[in-house]
């Protein structure tokens, strides 16, 4: 299985440090954040594993360097996550089976959310999963969406109707968010490679899903662990402290 870790955003939102340390390379202990996510992909089975950043992230590759199936991709240009995906297309060339998707700013505490993920679509027939976490009504502005298929809800799983990228609380269609973690048919590549830009000037990953739904099954699965954003030094101080807990 292949595994793709974007991780090409300018940390704006951590500065000044990440002028001059990567957010995804802050540490967690011993380990840079980011390598948590890598061997979070790894125990999930994914043998290759392409990381996305942007020129002036060297600090990645050279830390990632000569790891066993890690490989590199850049994003020039902040297009937004969907376009950061679509930079690792000719790694997910002729891929037939899902591939997994890890945001490099998500960390999650209390399970494996990718092995999880794979759990998730074995059992559906290898269809796309999407990680989620419930979120406050109030907040739904941040996050990507999703719509439940009504009556489809099964523990914590369910078949996704649609989903939109940062509704409005009015506009909503639950409070069940995006929560950094998606395992994908590589058929949204396609969607990708043509998407426009959507919410917030960007190509997003979200619309790109969303158009996958009229030809794939894609299902949402809220994960048991805790996600935490470590884009910001508030969500950092909390990944900090789960996983000393963990
Ligand atoms: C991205 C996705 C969004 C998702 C969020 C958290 O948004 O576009 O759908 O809910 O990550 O995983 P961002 O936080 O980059 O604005």
């Amino acid at each position: 299985m292949k595994a793709i870790i974007p991780a090409a955003g300018l940390g704006t939102r951590f500065l000044p440090v990440t002028r001059a340390v990567p957010k995804e390379m802050l540490p967690i202990g011993a380990k840079p954040a980011l390598e948590l996510i890598v061997d979070e992909a790894r125990e999930a089975g994914a043998d290759e594993i392409e990381i996305v950043i942007s020129p002036g992230k060297e600090l990645v590759r050279r830390y990632f360097e000569g790891a066993k199936g890690v490989s590199f991709a850049y994003q020039r240009e902040q297009k937004g996550l969907g376009h950061a995906v679509l930079q690792a297309a000719e790694f997910v060339r002729d891929e037939k089976g899902p591939v997994l998707i890890l945001l490099g700013d998500a960390l999650v505490a209390g399970c494996n959310a990718a092995a999880e993920m794979v759990a998730v679509s074995r059992a559906r027939g290898g269809a796309s999963v999407i990680g989620c976490e419930r979120v406050p009504r109030e907040k739904t502005g941040r996050y990507g969406i999703l719509e439940p298929v009504d009556g489809t809800m099964d523990g914590r799983c369910f078949k996704v109707e649609t989903l939109v990228e940062k509704p409005r609380p009015e506009e909503a269609p639950s409070d069940i968010a995006v929560a950094g973690r998606y395992l994908l048919d590589p058929a949204v590549f396609r969607y990708l490679a043509d998407q426009t830009a959507g919410v917030g000037g960007e190509i997003q990953l979200t619309d790109a899903i969303r158009r996958m739904l009229a030809e794939r099954a894609l299902y949402g699965c809220i994960y048991p662990g805790r996600r935490q954003d470590i884009g910001n030094p508030d969500g950092y101080f909390k990944a900090l402290e789960a996983f000393r807990n963990a």
